[in-house]
């Protein structure tokens, strides 16, 4: 699954693509008051992007406005270059799990069968090859022996692949994810990074907001920073600096280079000498970087290969 040939023009530069998401200027929000309000913002066909912002700052707000369940109170959104009233190809969207209500009556297979109803005219009657591709996708994510459990029954881990599982089975192009890795442990945080990343390798187009700003700037080509609005948009090594963190998070963020990578110190025991010797690290001088701004898709540098904005589309 990994590479298939036929899927790599997808992750060379393309300078006709088309954004498969694109917002204008958009505000929305609940009952006419604006959570998010002028986000620009371009994903583009192959894009695997990291969405951070502290609790609140509108996350799960805009994976839901790109889905169409938050009504966008001004501006224009665009998916699959359609109006998103209108649009009839759905995104696959992977909930944040502390938002499921744990009590309702429904076992493994049921939820992932729910990601077909989309497309099945004859819901809740399912055809015989439908339940196999449900149950070929637990197979693939290691849940296949849980399909007639309750929901409630399983680890955080088994759970966020039942969602992902759900998500997939409509063979989308484009997968939101809300904090698929919040809450499980590190090995599971990792399959479902590796298997994000197949997915993405295979054509898939993924936004995925997280708490986790080390693992999204080792593992992801573009990050999102928001807070309300737009507020950094670009690769990990300009996006991740003490000055960008501060305006996104309002907090004091060490940031060291390890290999190549940014990495944030997020304790200071990891920052001083206990002994009171010298630092372990020291915070890189930013000032001589340019600040990222919102919509400037940087280009070149420091992007891997694979990832393939291009300014000239902006
Ligand atoms: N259904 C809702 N009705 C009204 N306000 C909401 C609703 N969902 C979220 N909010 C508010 O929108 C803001 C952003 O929330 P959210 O998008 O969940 O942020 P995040 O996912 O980054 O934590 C918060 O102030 C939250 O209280
Ligand atoms: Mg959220």
């Amino acid at each position: 699954m990994l590479h298939p040939p036929e899927l790599e023009h997808l992750h060379r530069p393309d300078p006709n693509a088309r954004p498969i998401v694109e917002l204008k200027n958009v505000s929305a929000g609940y009952n006419g008051v604006p959570v998010l309000s002028d986000v620009d913002l371009k994903i583009m066909p192959g894009d695997f992007v990291g969405l951070l912002g502290p609790s609140g700052s509108g996350k799960t707000t805009l994976l839901r406005t790109i889905l169409g369940a938050v009504p966008v109170q001004s501006g224009e959104l665009r998916v699959h270059d359609t109006p998103v009233r209108a649009r009839s190809k759905p995104a696959g969207y992977v909930p944040q799990l502390e938002t499921i209500d744990w009590n309702f009556p429904v076992t493994v297979e049921e939820v992932v069968m729910m990601g077909r109803t989309m497309s099945n005219a004859w819901f809740p009657w399912f055809r015989k090859q439908e339940r196999e591709l449900a149950y070929d996708m637990m197979e693939r994510l290691g849940i296949g022996h849980l399909g007639k459990r309750h929901i409630r029954q399983l680890s955080g881990g088994q759970q966020q692949r039942v969602f992902l599982a759900r998500a997939l089975v409509s063979s989308p192009e484009l997968l939101l994810l809300d904090e698929p890795t919040a809450g499980v442990d590190v090995k599971t945080r990792d399959d479902v990074m590796h298997l994000l990343h197949d997915l993405n390798h295979a054509g898939v187009t993924i936004i995925e907001s997280t708490h986790e700003i080390n693992t999204v700037a080792v593992h992801l080509p573009r990050i999102v920073c928001i807070n309300g609005t737009i507020v950094a948009d670009g690769p990990p090594n300009r996006v991740i600096s003490p000055h960008i963190l501060w305006e996104v998070y309002g907090a004091e963020m060490p940031v060291i280079q390890y290999h190549g990578m940014p990495m944030v110190a997020e304790s200071a025991h990891f920052w001083i000498d206990r002994n009171g010797g010298e630092p372990l690290a020291t915070v890189p001088d930013d000032s001589h970087r340019e600040p990222v701004l919102p919509h400037t898709h940087p280009t070149g540098d420091n992007v891997p290969a694979h990832h393939h904005h291009d300014a000239s589309s902006d």
